[in-house]
């Protein structure tokens, strides 16, 4: 599927954007905060697009003006988050380049991703976690509307090979329907 917002598409990633992925995936700010290593190559840009970004409901974020990638954003099922969730729920995950920090693109895409999980996926709830520390990530969460459940201590991030704490937040159904 591809989502338009104001500013954004959202849509499956191409072998095409395997240059603009490592641009952006190379910085150690992006992916090592998240749970997953910087991107080595083009070739492993390419490598991960045609792997973990080809799942379902994994969309780069690209501009509308130019349809290029500036991030990704997806939608986990029960067993391939950070946390346990239930069968009729789904966790968000997302990030964005660094040249692009700071302008709301991952409040607005993840907004249009979890209208997708409550309207066309039939989601009961959907998740989000940050890593302890990730404070950008938490402000990210909080503005899109989503509230503090619970902390998980000592989670395995196998492609960090770390362990880390993790605070997971919800929004239900019930709260997206009465903010709509
Ligand atoms: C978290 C992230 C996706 C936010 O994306 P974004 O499009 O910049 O989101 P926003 O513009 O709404 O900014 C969110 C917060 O980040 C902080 N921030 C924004 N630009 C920043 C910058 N250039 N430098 C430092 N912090 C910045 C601000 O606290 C901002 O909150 P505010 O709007 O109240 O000022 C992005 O920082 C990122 O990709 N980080 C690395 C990967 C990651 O953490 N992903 C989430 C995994 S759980």
């Amino acid at each position: 599927m591809i989502f338009e917002t104001e500013r954004l598409i959202l849509r499956p990633w191409r072998d095409n954007d395997a240059e603009d992925l490592y641009l952006y995936a190379r910085d150690p700010q992006v992916g090592p905060i998240a749970g997953w290593p910087t991107h080595t190559s083009v070739e492993n840009s390419l490598e991960i697009i045609r792997t973990v970004f080809s799942k379902p409901e994994t969309y780069a974020i690209a501009l509308k003006s130019d349809d290029r990638p500036i991030g990704s954003i997806g939608l986990l099922f029960n067993g391939d988050g950070i946390a346990p969730i239930g069968d009729t729920e789904v966790e968000l995950g997302f990030w964005v380049g660094v040249p692009h920090w700071g302008h709301g693109y991952a409040p607005e895409a993840s907004l249009r991703l979890i209208r997708h999980a409550f309207d066309d996926l039939n989601a009961t709830a959907v998740w989000c976690g940050y890593y302890d520390g990730n404070l950008k990530s938490k402000r990210v969460q909080e503005k899109i509307g989503f509230t503090y459940h619970h902390t998980l201590e000592n989670v395995e991030v196998p492609l960090a090979n770390d362990v880390r704490t993790a605070h997971m937040n919800i929004l239900t159904r019930k709260d997206w329907e009465a903010k709509q």
